[in-house]
């Protein structure tokens, strides 16, 4: 029995017409006065739902948001590339709230699309400089001991389209190349002390089984610090676009070397030079040269709300939220200029601070009404401060795509619509 009344005098509406409940209560005593009252204008939807019974329990058996939430969806740029399959769609960072992203709205980077692996098949293979060659099936993988760890992946390229001056307008798009999410899976060091590591090993090179057949060299000592092969995200296994079954995490380090659908594992001695790490992923500067092996992403943060997803609605009483993270360590401190950086507050840090995961911050405010310049600025616990683009400019030129972690200013205008600019 959950069929929804039709009759017009059952639902509240009607009474809203009739200028609210309170007031349609005492109408006859007081006809006039309940003529005169108002509908709420902001409420456009018929109030009956407490007039019908809801869905069951057996309507979802995988809950998804509300209806009401489909606009809070992953976005690409279809301009950026010529294909979906070798491209990029962005995290909604103005509408993440808390430092976990929910597994559905995580950015995706595919080189050659989603594979599609039957983890029943799906094996992972150690070998090269080892004692004892291994492949394990992901029944053997869930049997090692296990960890869990929250981390954000930041694609290199996460604000690359920026780097000759403002582009894009909404920090979904300039900022959203980032997730942050909860792992659970077994640590890179257990698999490779099973194996037995020869005494000349120093690299390691990942490789994924999807068409791209992605593969990065990683130095031996990072994998023995804290990376992690993961088979879970946020309670669940990991989504297929995140790399299903089986995908490396390498925390604090460019999105790039976060191999999915993880397949191999060679070990060596010296860096295998792949095209990721040598025509891709480099960072080529004025003079012509270029930087390699630029693995850490360095302190960055931005103002979410408001943004140009994300204007401002009300005067007086606001809340300014925005992100921060660190691939060196954890976030120390966050300020936030509402003036183009005359003065700065520092804002509040709400929720974990966690090593190389990103943090909430918060700065309650009051908005007249006036223009506003607002910039947000990271420090992490090495103390690093995060750049201005202008002085990252001084060092790298503009001819870079990867590791652009300067300030972000949104132009406040006094109509609350927020607009993407610099200040030179
Ligand atoms: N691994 C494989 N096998 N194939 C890929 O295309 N893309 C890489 C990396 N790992 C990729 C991959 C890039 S460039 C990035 S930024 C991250 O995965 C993106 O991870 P995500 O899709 O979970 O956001």
């Amino acid at each position: 029995m959950s069929s929804k009344p039709q009759d017009e005098t059952l639902n509240r509406r009607s009474f809203l017409r009739a200028g609210g409940l309170a007031v349609a209560g005492i109408a006859s005593a007081n006809a006039a006065r309940a003529e005169t009252a108002k509908p709420d204008p902001l409420i456009t939807e018929e109030q009956n739902w407490h007039k019908y019974l809801g869905d069951g329990v057996d309507k979802y058996p995988y809950g998804m948001p509300s209806k009401f939430e489909k606009g809070v969806i992953r976005k690409n740029v279809p301009w950026l590339t010529a294909e979906t399959t070798s491209s990029i769609n962005f995290t909604p960072l103005h509408q993440q709230d808390g430092i976990i992203t929910p597994s559905g709205l995580c950015f995706e980077r595919h080189h050659s699309g989603m594979a599609e692996i039957d983890p029943a098949s799906h094996r992972l293979m150690i070998n090269g400089m080892v004692e004892k060659p291994l492949v394990f099936t992901m029944d053997d993988l869930k049997r090692m001991p296990r960890i869990n760890r929250v981390y954000f992946l930041e694609c290199a390229a996460n604000s690359g389209m920026e780097w000759r001056g403002a582009q894009l307008n909404g920090c979904q798009f300039t900022h959203g190349m980032i997730h942050n999410v909860m792992y659970a899976g077994v640590s890179l060091k257990t698999l490779l002390n099973e194996a037995g590591l020869k005494p000349n090993a120093k690299w390691l090179m990942l490789e994924g089984a999807d068409a791209s057949g992605l593969n990065r060299s990683l130095p031996l000592e990072k994998a023995l610090d804290d990376v992690m092969i993961a088979f879970g995200m946020n309670g669940e296994a990991l989504r297929p676009e995140q790399g299903y079954p089986l995908r490396a995490v390498i925390p604090g380090w460019q999105g790039n070397m976060w191999v999915k659908w993880l397949r191999r594992i060679e070990v060596g001695d010296q860096p295998w030079e792949t095209r990721e790490e040598t025509s891709k992923y480099t960072d080529l500067l004025a003079d012509g040269t270029a930087r390699r092996h630029t693995f850490v992403m360095d302190a960055k943060s931005v103002i979410t709300n408001p943004s140009p997803q994300a204007p401002l609605k009300f005067k007086g009483r606001n809340v300014l939220s925005g992100f921060a993270w660190s691939g060196r360590g954890t976030v120390k401190r966050v300020d936030v200029t509402l003036d183009g950086g005359k003065n700065w507050q520092t804002a509040r840090i709400e929720g974990p601070i966690l090593e190389k995961s990103m943090v909430q911050f918060y700065l309650d405010f009051d908005w007249t009404g006036q223009e506003m310049l607002i910039q947000s600025r990271a420090m992490d616990s090495t103390s690093y401060v995060q750049p201005t683009k202008a002085d990252l400019r001084k060092v790298r030129g503009v001819n870079s795509i990867y590791h652009n972690n300067g300030i972000q200013t949104w132009l406040v205008k006094a109509n609350g619509e927020a607009e993407n600019v610099e200040i030179s």
